[in-house]
């Protein structure tokens, strides 16, 4: 055993004991992280390159910053993007349905499909869709100033790693209810993780210290933000253009009576995410 994987054992039992769900792999990968290898490296470090600062950062985890935070890189599909105060940690959920709208914008017959992300946060979603369907017009809304430096940093950083990525999304500053009114219409596909948490849900201390809360909460049903998406979506779509909402894996019921063919909805639909909960609805427009 070397220097590094015995304190590897250490800090790992550190944090199962500070309640972290996966202690191992989170001392591995801020292992990997401070001393700048692959986790699959680990083994072969040089007792003599040991850095004291794991123990620092493994501080922070047990404290339950989140790892993102600490590594200040969160992965999303084929990307990876920059994380950190201020902005929402994207989730393994959200991969899900953003591979529903790839598919559907893939099979689209539409030159260029415009899509509308409303609530950026890092952008993942819209760089994903954007480095996934080249051909697509991505528009990401994002409210929190904070969240939008992140997302604009992700756009740039993504710019530099494929020129046609940044390239094919643009941030647009504001609340959802009032954007993009000069495509009123003309969307090929709305998509959307909105803050879905009913006030006052007991949520972890990774969660509600560290995700901002304009991501978290959504009034006291969790469903006041995708009401209001259900009425932009409404707006911006053009007939048989789609939509996608994220929600909690308890909503999937009501969240699918939001979309009723009363209000002009077809296909209303239920879909679960990797672990078997209700996730996300997709609808189209009449
Ligand atoms: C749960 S986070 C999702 C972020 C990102 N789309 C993702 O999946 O990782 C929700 C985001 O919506 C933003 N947001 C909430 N309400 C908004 C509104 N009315 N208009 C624009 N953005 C909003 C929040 O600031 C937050 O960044």
């Amino acid at each position: 055993m070397s220097l590094l994987l015995d304190e590897i054992a250490v800090a790992a039992a550190r944090l199962a004991e500070a309640g972290v769900e996966s202690p191992r792999t989170d001392a591995e990968l801020i292992a990997a992280h401070v001393h700048g290898v692959a986790r699959g490296a680990l083994p072969a470090v040089p007792d003599a390159s040991f850095d004291p600062r794991f123990w620092d950062e493994i501080a922070r985890r047990e404290a339950r910053e989140p790892l993102q935070h600490i590594t200040g890189l969160a992965y999303f599909r084929y990307l990876d993007l920059e994380v950190g105060p201020g902005v929402f940690v994207p989730r393994p959920e959200t991969e899900i349905m953003t591979g529903w709208a790839i598919d559907r914008l893939t099979e689209m017959d539409v030159a260029e499909p415009v899509v509308a992300d409303l609530g950026a946060g890092s952008g993942a979603i819209a760089l994903a869709i954007s480095q996934e369907v080249p051909r697509a017009r991505v528009h990401a809304v994002e409210a929190d100033p904070l969240a939008r430096q992140w997302a604009a940093r992700n756009i740039a950083r993504c710019g530099a790693a494929a020129p046609h990525t940044a390239g094919r999304v643009t941030l647009h500053a504001g609340d959802f209810a009032a954007a993009l009114t000069g495509l009123d219409g003309a969307a090929d596909l709305v998509i959307s993780n909105p803050p879905y948490i009913p006030e006052g849900a007991w949520v972890p201390t990774e969660v509600g210290e560290y995700d901002p809360a304009t991501a978290l909460w959504g009034g006291a049903d969790g469903l006041d933000a995708i009401r209001r998406i259900e009425d932009v979506a409404r707006r911006l779509l053009r007939p048989r253009g789609l939509v996608a909402v994220e929600h909690g894996e308890k909503q999937g019921s009501a969240v699918y009576w939001i979309f009723p063919e009363e209000r002009g909805w077809r296909e209303t639909r239920n879909h679960k995410d990797l672990a078997g909960r209700d996730r996300f609805v997709t609808a189209a427009r009449a």
